[in-house]
């Protein structure tokens, strides 16, 4: 089996209200570009590989009609939540506890998606099969989309933002996550067959996707983080990110960073 991070598997539940913000954070984003892709393609077919609690994708099946998703996870305790919230909802999401690539058997998807996954496995060469196996699973013209976190050097002159950038990337590297995996897939892609690769990095900030989110996110990241990697997120470091992110007034503008990676199977240009 490819190993995926434990760290990122074992913390089971507490991972919801930071999966939660991610959603209402990036997704001001990554639902334009999604639904964009499904509506103009007519995809109808939909797997999530790495859904987590599945809060993203809940998102997703409540803006669209006519489109039937597939949701899988490693973690059962997420996937439970998932199925919980739409039997709720009713919106017919199918989740199964499953491992893509290994005991996963569906496949002719429109469209396969991957949300903040590709980056916690831990060997280059499982994520090449893991592209591999999403070749394998889509149908003819199907399309593929890893969005992934991008932990990007570029700073503004705030020391607690700046601590804050440092101890991410100090935890990204700890846990032996890709903090920026973006720049390998594209060419893990085109081994892997696909046509029409594109590859994008997003601008996250107060001002792309408003300061409440933004700020959210900040903390919910802390507070995630500290239970990751205490070592280096004291508990000061942590009051001082929280009131920070409270008190809203940095030194600049505080940038995060999201990738999109899109290739589609066979197609030629
Ligand atoms: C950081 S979470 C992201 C959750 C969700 N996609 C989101 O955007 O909020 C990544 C999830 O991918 C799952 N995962 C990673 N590799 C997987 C695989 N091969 N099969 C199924 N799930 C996988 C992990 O268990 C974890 O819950």
């Amino acid at each position: 089996m490819s190993q995926v991070n434990k760290a990122i598997i074992d913390i089971n539940v507490q991972v919801a209200p930071v999966y939660k913000a991610q959603s209402d954070a990036f997704g001001v984003l990554d639902y334009p570009f999604l639904l964009d892709i499904i509506n103009k393609n007519g995809l109808s077919k939909v797997l999530d590989v790495g859904t987590g609690e599945g809060s993203f994708l809940i998102g997703l099946a409540q803006r669209t009609t006519n489109v039937a998703f597939d949701a899988i996870d490693l973690n059962k305790n997420l996937v439970e939540i998932g199925k919980a919230n739409n039997e709720i909802l009713g919106l017919g999401i199918n989740f199964q506890h499953a491992n893509f690539g290994e005991n996963y058997a569906e496949s002719n998807y429109d469209l396969i998606m991957a949300r903040f996954a590709v980056e916690h496995i831990v060997e280059l060469s499982d994520i090449n099969s893991f592209i591999s196996t999403t070749y394998e699973k889509l149908r003819e013209n199907g399309w593929l989309v890893i969005i992934e976190y991008y932990v990007h050097e570029l700073d503004i002159d705030d020391s607690t933002w700046s601590k804050f950038r440092e101890n991410e990337l100090a935890t990204y590297k700890s846990i032996k996550a890709h903090p920026r995996i973006a720049l390998k897939l594209p060419e893990s892609l085109r081994k892997a067959g696909y046509k029409n690769i594109r590859s994008s990095i997003n601008h996250i900030s107060p001002s792309t996707i408003g300061a409440e989110f933004f700020y959210n996110l900040v903390q919910e990241y802390t507070k995630i983080y500290s239970k990751i990697t205490p070592d280096f997120w004291t508990n000061e470091l942590t009051d001082e990110i929280f009131s920070w992110c409270n008190k809203n007034q940095p030194k600049g503008e505080p940038l995060l960073f999201t990738s999109y990676t899109v290739g589609q199977k066979t197609v030629a240009f």
